[in-house]
């Protein structure tokens, strides 16, 4: 009995020296990631430290001999070239990766980090260079809504997502809205907002396509160029993101893109050349996956050759989070810095340097440029954030901004409501409204106006039968409408089962209700891609609930709406004939629901159009061939344990590699080329009012085509239209598009009988196509016709130019 129990402690015994070896460096290595900064070996310079709200952040004006670099009435060039020349090979490899998630999170030393920050770029204490801290996202600024030991909150505006932002085509107001998100950022004391999103719409199923804008480069760009603009003009940078390809979440790290020259250029980076072109923006993120081969953060190609030589991008470049593979390369390669930072990057940058591999001019070069960065920012300036951003007038530009994004996609003879005041809401999501997609594109707002709320605010009544019938549901499904926060939001998406109607709960409400609303809902998120059942397809219980409310309704002489609240494409072709209206509300940030009453009241004229198509049958996408369809979630450990598949054999396509092999055939491109119906098509979006288009004139003038065109508003209502320009090239010598845009703009709100000239001026350049042999844009001489109209396939005028 003795001799087993020896036996039993030391088993116990070596278990327990076992799990402390695994436990001790197991830490050590977690801290490596998290935590990576350690600045022991700095010796302070006289500058004063001060705390705002327990952070400490360096205060410059306590030196009163100012250095080159610190004095700001020299250019920045020369302030750069200074502090390179004071720093150590050390300081400066410091500079090149971020301080690890942890520490910019506010989990490590005190004083350190904000929380809900997700990087850095680190300080220089000895030369009195602050902590530049990065922090989402693209929806408004991401960060912690409350903090240890205070009794106040930090709470953030949720303003629209990207893709309702790109249905107002008005970059105005997009710009607008950037000026709020920057606005916040600066008064929390953050000094670039990872965002916003440029990548295209390639498939409906991309998990984060509502942090993009479009399937069409031109809308992507300038609707981005006017986010960046506005989170800039306060003084704090943009991180324009994912650079780019990044169409899908499966296997999102090591995810191998086989795509041409072609498709690449005229695409998916077209987008973002017309952002850096239009706005500088101070930082671009690279993205996980590789294309043709290469990481993009290792891709020489696009970072340096494509972004910095051929459009001029004066930022840096940073990676995606934990993303690329190895450090050395990524600095050559032009991807100036590491984020969040790990102590193995650190490692094998100072290796690189110490053998040479990596140069001292590819060092100082990366670095040059994030001392631009922090030489330029409002930290430098010494600017002292309050943490006090006028919330309250940010939610006046969210709730304005998120209507005008909306798109009206059927209206027969019911909207405005007019003589409704009962009004029946059903669907779980018209009381549980989405505001926003989740994972970093999610925001921590303080309230979400719903459906139901918004209603009432403007003076509806809600039928009490459908509300308690919900109230009921939701009490008896309690644990399914617990929202998932954080990284479990990304990991279990946020979907509480839908309610089934009986017969006479619907004949009921048809009773008291003088009209029906129906919300569907719809939500995804980084992580992992979005699939065919029960999301782009609404499942039985969806379709039933329309259809059945309609007959109730229809009968009693009484009109339904469905409201959709979605982040990206839903099939509608089945079951849009049955409601008599649709109005696509998108995800509207935390005043969604009040937006949505708006409109629906008729406070606010519908503007919003299409930024995409919505197709009759997901396969009608040519891209649908090549998409991970039925793709699993990517497991979040993958990010920073996982590994690459290497031998060919074993790669699996649509996981470890996608061949975007519908080239340049990217939404209406490919339904215009194949003359597919679709259920409502690009740039559409219905109105309540009517508008003319006359007094077109096209000139061509110093390679500019000018075109004209006068709208005017023909209806009793104010309103506002989009005016799009398509260009197509009839007879052209190689493969194109039928018609592309090429600009596009919104008007006023037009009174009644108001009309407004809108001038386009279109450089002859962008008529180019790249030619693969030549690797170059080639401009075709010869005619071109230039088509004005309401949507992609509603041309009002069509002229001819020759070029
Ligand atoms: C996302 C980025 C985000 C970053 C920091 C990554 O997982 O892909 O878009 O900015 O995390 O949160």
């Amino acid at each position: 009995m003795k001799k087993y129990f020896k036996r039993l402690l030391i088993i116990l015994g070596s278990l327990l020296v076992l799990v402390l070896i695994i436990g001790f460096f197991g830490w050590i290595y977690v801290k490596s990631i998290f935590f990576t900064f350690e600045n022991n070996f700095i010796e302070k310079k006289d500058f004063k430290e001060i705390t705002i709200d327990g952070y400490t952040f360096l205060d410059r004006n306590g030196n009163e001999k100012l250095d080159v670099y610190e004095d700001s009435s020299k250019p920045t060039n020369e302030r750069v070239a200074d502090v390179l020349f004071q720093m150590t090979v050390e300081e400066k490899i410091h500079l090149l990766k971020g301080s690890g998630l942890g520490s910019a999170m506010g989990m490590g030393k005190a004083g350190e980090g904000i929380p809900g920050a997700v990087g850095t770029i680190v300080p220089t204490p000895r030369l009195g260079l602050p902590t530049i801290y990065l922090s989402d996202g693209p929806a408004g600024l991401r960060i912690e809504p409350t903090r240890k030991d205070k009794d106040r909150t930090y709470y953030c505006t949720a303003f629209p997502i990207g893709t309702l932002l790109a249905s107002t085509w008005n970059t105005n107001l997009v710009k607008e809205v950037g000026n709020a998100m920057g606005n916040e950022a600066l008064e929390y004391g953050i000094d670039v907002i990872l965002g916003p999103g440029a990548n295209i719409h390639r498939h409906p199923f991309c998990g984060r396509n509502f942090e993009y804008f479009s399937e069409d480069p031109v809308l992507t760009g300038n609707i981005g160029a006017a986010i960046v603009n506005g989170i800039e003009a306060n003084g704090v940078g943009a991180s324009l993101k994912h650079f780019v390809a990044n169409n899908q979440e499966t296997n999102r790290n090591f995810n191998d893109v086989i795509i041409s020259e072609r498709a690449l250029r005229e695409i998916y980076l077209k987008g973002f050349e017309i952002v850096v072109k239009k706005s500088q923006p101070w930082t671009i993120m690279s993205s996980y996956n590789k294309v043709n081969g290469t990481y993009t953060s290792e891709n020489k190609k696009l970072l340096t050759d494509i972004l910095r030589n051929d459009w001029d991008f004066e930022g840096l470049v940073m990676t995606d989070w934990f993303g690329g593979n190895s450090a050395p390369a990524t600095i050559k390669a032009g991807n100036d810095l590491l984020e969040p930072g790990t102590k193995r990057q650190w490692d094998a940058l100072i290796e690189a340097q110490e053998n040479g591999t990596l140069t001292m001019e590819e060092i100082d070069l990366s670095v040059s440029r994030i001392l631009k960065l922090i030489i330029e920012s409002k930290k430098m300036q010494n600017y002292q954030f309050g943490n006090n951003p006028d919330l309250k007038e940010h939610a006046k530009i969210t709730r304005k901004s998120a209507s005008e994004g909306m798109v009206l996609l059927k209206n027969e003879n019911t909207l405005p409501i007019r003589n409704a005041k009962n009004i029946a809401l059903l669907g779980v999501t018209s009381f549980d409204f989405i505001a926003g997609g989740t994972g970093s594109g999610d925001v921590n707002e303080a309230y979400s106006v719903s459906l139901e709320e918004g209603l009432k605010n403007t003076g509806f009544q809600i039928n009490s039968t459908a509300k308690n019938i919900f109230e009921n549901y939701k009490k008896n499904h309690l644990k399914q409408f617990e929202k998932p926060e954080g990284i479990k939001a990304m990991l279990t998406p946020y979907a509480p089962p839908q309610i089934t109607y009986s017969s006479e709960q619907l004949k009921q409400f048809a009773k008291e209700a003088d009209i029906a609303i129906i919300t569907i809902g719809r939500n995804s998120g980084e992580g992992s891609d979005r699939v065919e059942e029960d999301d782009f397809l609404l499942n039985s219980i969806e379709k039933e609930m329309i259809e059945n409310t309609c007959n109730y309704f229809h009968k009693a002489n009484k009109k339904v709406i469905v409201v959709l609240n979605i982040g990206g494409v839903i099939e509608t072709a089945s079951w849009k004939a049955h409601p008599d209206a649709i109005l696509l509300a998108w995800q509207g940030g935390q005043e969604g629901g009040n937006s949505v009453a708006d409109i629906l009241s008729g406070n606010v004229n519908p503007s919003g159009k299409l930024p995409m198509t919505f197709p009759i049958h997901l396969n009608d996408h040519a891209s649908n061939k090549n998409f991970p369809l039925n793709a699993e979630s990517t497991n979040i450990l993958d990010m920073l344990f996982g590994k690459e598949v290497e031998a060919e054999e074993d790669k699996i396509k649509n996981i470890d590699y996608t061949n975007y092999e519908e080239g340049i055939y990217v939404g209406y491109r490919h339904f215009d080329k194949v003359k597919l119906d679709v259920s409502f098509p690009f740039g559409y979006g219905l109105s309540y009012t009517d508008f003319k288009y006359i007094s077109p004139n096209i000139t061509v003038e110093n390679d500019t085509i000018n075109v004209m065109v006068t709208i005017k508003n023909t209806k009793d209502l104010a309103g506002k239209e989009v005016v799009q320009v398509y260009v197509s090239k009839p007879n052209s010598n190689v493969d194109r598009p039928e018609q592309e845009l090429k600009a596009f703009a919104k008007t006023k709100d037009l009174a009644p009988n108001e009309s407004q000239s809108i001038i386009f001026q279109i450089p002859a350049s962008e008529l180019s196509y790249w030619d693969e042999n030549k690797s170059g844009w080639i401009l075709e001489k010869g005619v071109y016709s230039i088509q004005i109209g309401a949507s992609s396939r509603d041309i009002k005028i069509a002229m001819e130019v020759e070029i």
